[in-house]
């Protein structure tokens, strides 16, 4: 069942969230308002097409892929319909939906237009019961449940005291119909050209308006400031929420963990209160992460524990152990069974397989092997002022606490760091390194041992 083309609403001033940014940019759960109502369209199977304003190049570049149609001037939602209707391919039914209603969801796309097809409607909207008072427009309907006309209101309490049917602002609409209509909707006394003049018009014609009335309005929610904009976002973080927990994951305390919608989470992993995660992060199975951990664009192989840390940009092979009081950043991959503790940064490095940091470590462009020890202190001086520097420690070497680690500089495999030493040479492998600044001073592992 194809819906064929839609119509996105983005080219209002916005005026209401006293922002630079183009209302449609500002973002819930991770991700941009403009982003979910395409999400929601194309889940109903339809193609969309978006109304935005001259200057609104952000909103473009954005929308990379997403065809566009420019209102110049903006001048009402019936106006930014009449620009766009003539470039809108199709004749069959079309969407109509405000980019500013990020928690539609496909699945009451699909239920209105089914409603469409059963009432051989020419429009139908989505409407609910909402209680005053609202400043959305009054859908007034005929004994027989037809729809005759939308009302725009002002939200005055003293008028407002009982709840209406009011317009949530979504339409399944005819084409050929819109295409003959659409030219008749006329600049009001507000001196704009209103989409919710459209009923009046098709009643008028004689043609069944139908409204698919929404048990909860929540889901059509407007965003027109930022008290919309946080209350929208935390009805999108509870759907999110309950999402997880419906697929196996546990959350101790629902009402203090926040996930993005871009995120995604394995079975019977558990999180613990506190705990942010966001962007692409990808969580995989029996994890235990927090209390109080952020981790943004992080992969986390299966059954890692996280605690009280903040990972940024890294991928974690399983097993991995972290925290408390960590911060892990970009480029960082820590290999299976990676062990580290309290109070490490980590930054574009790699460490091999159940390596160990176990206390106060700064370790920065390092390649780490295998079977590592890192004592206690231990810090990559990897910055000469001009340039990045790299680091190199191979398999099985232990560095004693406090080593300093003065790059470019590569310690062989085996090898050994004296407590304090500050290494500014390689270091052979199985040799032992002490002293400011460290000298190799003898053998620690017999070279046939090495091979
Ligand atoms: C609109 C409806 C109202 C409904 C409410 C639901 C109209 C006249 N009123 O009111 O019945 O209850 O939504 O949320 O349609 N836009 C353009 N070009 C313009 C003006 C607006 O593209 O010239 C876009 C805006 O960017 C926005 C959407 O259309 O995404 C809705 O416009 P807005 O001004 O927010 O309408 P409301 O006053 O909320
Ligand atoms: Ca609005």
């Amino acid at each position: 069942m194809s819906a064929g083309s839609a119509l996105i609403l983005a080219a209002g001033k916005g005026t209401r969230m006293r922002s630079v940014r183009p209302k449609v940019l500002h973002t819930l759960a991770g991700i941009a308002m403009i982003d979910l109502v395409v999400d929601a369209i194309r889940g109903a199977g339809a193609t969309p097409t978006v109304v935005v304003s001259r200057d609104a190049d952000t909103v473009r570049e954005h929308l990379d892929g997403v065809a566009t149609v420019v209102q110049d001037p903006p001048l009402g939602t019936g106006h930014a319909v009449q620009v766009a209707l003539p470039v809108l391919p199709g004749e069959g039914e079309a969407f109509i939906v405000y980019g500013d209603t990020p928690l539609l969801r496909a699945e009451t796309l699909r239920q209105m237009q089914q409603l469409h097809r059963e009432r051989g409607a020419v429009l139908t909207l989505l409407s609910a019961r909402v209680p005053p008072p609202s400043a959305y427009g009054i859908v007034e309907r005929a004994t027989d449940g037809t729809v005759t006309r939308i009302v725009e209101t002002k939200p005055d309490p003293e008028l407002q005291r009982t709840s209406a049917e009011r317009n949530l602002g979504a339409y399944v609409v005819d084409l050929s119909w819109l295409r003959r209509a659409a030219p008749r909707l006329q600049r009001n006394a507000s001196g704009e050209v209103y989409l919710t003049d459209l009923p009046a018009l098709a009643a008028a014609d004689g043609k069944v308006v139908a409204a698919f009335c929404l048990d909860d309005p929540r889901e059509g929610m407007g965003v027109n400031s930022r008290d919309e904009l946080a209350a929208a976002e935390a009805l999108l973080r509870a759907r999110i929420r309950e999402r997880h927990m419906l697929a196996g994951v546990t959350l101790r305390d629902p009402a203090s963990t926040f996930i993005d919608a871009g995120v995604s989470i394995g079975e019977d992993t558990e999180l613990l209160p506190g705990t942010i995660l966001e962007g692409q992060t990808r969580i995989g199975r029996g994890c235990v992460i927090g209390p109080r951990s952020r981790l943004r664009d992080t992969i986390v192989g299966d059954r890692s524990r996280i605690g009280e840390s903040y990972l940024e940009g890294a991928t974690l092979e399983e097993e991995v152990s972290i925290g408390p009081y960590c911060h892990i950043r970009t480029g960082t991959y820590l290999a299976r069974g990676v062990d580290i503790l309290d109070h490490a940064e980590i930054k574009n490095s790699r460490l091999g397989r159940g390596t160990k940091v176990h206390h106060f470590s700064y370790l920065g462009d390092a390649t780490i092997g295998a079977d590592v020890n890192v004592g206690a202190g231990t810090i990559t001086a990897n910055y000469d002022g001009k340039k990045k520097l790299a680091t190199v420690i191979e398999d099985g070497v232990f560095l004693g606490v406090d080593t300093m680690l003065v790059a470019p500089v590569r310690i062989g495999r085996r090898a050994k760091t004296g407590a304090g030493a500050v290494v500014t040479k390689d270091v052979a492998p199985g040799m032992l390194a002490v002293g400011v600044p460290a000298r190799a001073i003898k053998r620690v592992v017999p070279e046939a041992d090495l091979q």
